[in-house]
């Protein structure tokens, strides 16, 4: 059953100090909309994290992530350089964000990835620097990463059957993925974000095994609702709520809640006596849009607003056109002005369309 989305009251009055407004700012903004409000939406959300995609490519082939039919790769020419994207994370963080996201594709794939993950960890202001992967590289990576200053790690992981694994993945690879766990763990990550999208008819019955699963790893699982994007065959029939996810796992154990994170997108809950503990991200059934504290930069260099808006500025062309910090930050500031209260709903979004999800960093 869906839940009624919440409503959200009309943009709040923006009062704005001009002797704030840097003079530089460039003549098309709107001063009424400047300085520290850069970030802050017509709904009052602060946009303190960002999810920069570095690369398009994968090493798996997940099928709710990418077409069957395979994808028409961007040009690497076409790809934001690390110059362009270290630019682009000092701007964002000057600006008041405090976290930075790495994705793809799969971001280990990305050459140089700790020289990227080392220069951001010198922007002052920014307290984390996360990563989402699929574990397949990490082992090789990850003393260096940690030097370099990565302090967040999720990796995913949707089965815990090899046989199954290699056929929602359509490659080989799940003892290198629970290796690449147990090294993440090793090495302090904590907590150790696990992501698991739940598939009707393929998956879910392995919720319990998941829940069992933490009982002596301080992981958190977190169980995510199939989102519809272009290619992935998505339907209504293979998603299953978080509501019944739950349900079924306190069918067996008594799940007791922890303290959210209001930004954050998990609901948490812990079995007595498990060192790990679940999350439950229901993206379709009960958005959390108010709030949405994201945004995203493809790895071609589009800034998007909302995970399911068919919108998007290219930030690479205004760079390589020229663009000043302050036109950059013009552009930014109108993009997150447009930014809609809350996603369309599940059925709408799957009819629409939007981009595959490796191309806009998952
Ligand atoms: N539905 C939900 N989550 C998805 N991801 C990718 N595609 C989807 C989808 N269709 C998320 C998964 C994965 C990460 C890379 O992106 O959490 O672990
Ligand atoms: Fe690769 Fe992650 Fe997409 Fe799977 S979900 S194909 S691992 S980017």
């Amino acid at each position: 059953m869906l839940v009624p989305l919440p409503v959200l009251s009309g943009a709040p009055e923006r009062t704005v100090d001009p002797a704030q407004v840097p003079e530089d700012f460039g003549l098309t903004y709107d001063p009424a909309r400047a300085a520290t409000e850069v970030l802050t939406d017509g709904f009052g959300r602060r946009h303190t994290y960002l999810r920069i995609s570095l690369i398009e490519h994968c090493n798996l082939r997940c099928r709710y992530c990418m077409p069957e039919e395979g994808l028409t790769w961007t040009p690497p020419e076409h790809l934001l350089t690390d110059e362009e994207i270290i630019r682009l994370a000092r701007l964002f963080v000057a600006q008041g964000v405090t976290k930075i996201r790495l994705t793809g594709g799969e971001p280990l794939l990305r050459k140089g990835i700790e020289h990227i993950v080392a220069k951001l960890a010198r922007l002052p202001g920014l307290k984390t620097i996360a990563m989402t992967t699929n574990g397949l590289l990490l082992a090789k990576k990850l003393d260096r990463l940690k030097a370099a200053g990565l302090t967040q790690l999720n990796i995913s992981l949707d089965t815990l059957r090899p046989d199954r694994f290699e056929i929602l993945t359509r490659r080989k690879g799940l003892a290198q993925v629970l290796e690449a766990i147990d090294l993440a763990l090793a090495h302090g990550y904590r907590p150790l974000k696990v992501n698991c999208v739940v598939l009707r008819g393929f998956n879910d019955d392995e919720l319990l095994d998941f829940a069992a699963w933490t009982k002596d790893r301080p992981v958190e699982v977190r169980f995510i609702e199939f989102m519809p994007f272009d290619g992935n065959g998505w339907s209504a029939g293979q998603l299953v709520s978080a509501a019944e996810m739950r349900a079924r796992i306190e069918a067996h154990y008594s799940l007791k809640p922890l303290r959210v994170d209001p930004n954050g997108t998990a609901r948490l809950f812990q079995i007595p006596g498990h060192q790990g503990w679940l999350g439950f991200i229901a993206s379709m059934t009960e958005p959390f849009c108010e709030g949405c504290n994201r945004l995203r930069i493809t790895a071609d260099g589009s800034l998007k607003v909302c995970l399911f808006g068919q919108a998007e500025v290219s930030l690479r062309d205004a760079l390589r056109q020229g663009a000043t910090d302050a036109e950059l930050l013009a552009l930014i500031s109108a993009a997150i002005g447009r930014k809609h209260a809350r996603h369309a709903g599940m059925h709408h979004l799957a009819q629409r369309k939007n981009r595959p999800m490796i191309t806009i960093g998952g």
